[in-house]
């Protein structure tokens, strides 16, 4: 049987990069999609493209920065769809800008993403908790590297504390919701190959052989990678494991 049957996901900034292998990942298990994104026509396309594989798709445009509209989208899904019972917390941003640069980029950064990557996945989780608490669910949220350390390749002290912010979330969410029956775990991506880095890819391809040549696996990862952790931790193959981060990074952290 496939390992999401009779599940409804929700999957944040699912248009794109990881989140949208992860909803197509997830189709493929059988779990009812529900893709979430900002960009309403990304999400609609990658809905079909599930659709046209004989899975089950629904998009909703979502800025996760808009607490009353998580609201509102979880309504929407709970009429139109089902009870949520898996929530992957996905969106977010990166940019590479110091701590020293102009002040008003500085600034800029902070409050975008922080908005987007530690606040937004605060919104959609509240938005759906009452769902994911009656049908003991679980969550996943989108770390990094930059959960643990800040990488000197070029990043901005906002993405760093994001992800750090998202791994302490991760934590204090299932030290308290593990009476409920619900696993709340995430996952530290390595160097994926997505729109996220498509400029600096282009632009810098030193940058990206700084990584690579730090990775033992030694090749940059796809968002196909993210797929099978992503489904693990979604299914019973993870029943007792919560409060977890599994990173996806071709062994980066290890050296
Ligand atoms: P991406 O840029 O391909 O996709 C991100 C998606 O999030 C886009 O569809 C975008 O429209 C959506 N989004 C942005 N702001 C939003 C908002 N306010 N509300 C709703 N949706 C919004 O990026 P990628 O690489 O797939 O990143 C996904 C996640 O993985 C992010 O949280 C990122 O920080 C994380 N990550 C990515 C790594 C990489 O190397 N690509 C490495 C480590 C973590």
């Amino acid at each position: 049987m496939a390992l999401l049957q009779n599940h409804i996901a929700v999957v944040t900034g699912a248009g794109s990069g990881i989140g949208r292998a992860i909803a197509s990942g997830y189709a493929r298990e059988g779990a009812r999609i529900v893709l979430l994104d900002i960009n309403e026509k990304a999400a609609a396309e990658a809905a079909r493209e599930i659709r046209d594989g004989n899975g089950s798709a629904e998009s909703f445009a979502l800025d996760v920065t808009r607490r009353e509209d998580c609201i509102a989208v979880a309504k929407q899904v709970a009429a139109k769809v089902g009870p949520v019972s898996i929530l992957v917390n996905n969106a977010g941003i990166a940019r590479r800008n110091g701590m020293t640069g102009a002040d008003a980029a500085v600034i800029n950064d902070w409050e975008d993403i922080i908005a987007i990557n530690l606040t937004g996945v605060f919104n959609v989780t509240h938005a759906f908790l009452p769902a994911l608490r009656a049908g003991k669910g679980r969550i996943i949220n989108i770390g990094s590297i930059q959960s643990f350390v800040h990488l000197r390749t070029p990043s901005s002290p906002a993405y760093t504390a994001s992800k750090h912010g998202v791994l302490g979330f991760t934590k204090a969410l299932a030290a308290e919701l593990g009476k409920d029956g619900v696993r709340v775990n995430a996952i530290g991506p390595g160097f994926i190959e997505t729109p996220l880095n498509e400029k600096v890819r282009a632009s810098n391809p030193e940058l990206a052989k700084v990584f690579i040549d730090h990775t033992p696996l030694g090749r940059a990862g796809k968002p196909e990678d993210i797929v099978g952790p992503a489904i693990f931790l979604a299914s019973e193959l993870s029943a007792y494991v919560s409060g977890s981060i599994v990173m996806v990074d071709g062994g980066y952290r290890t050296i």
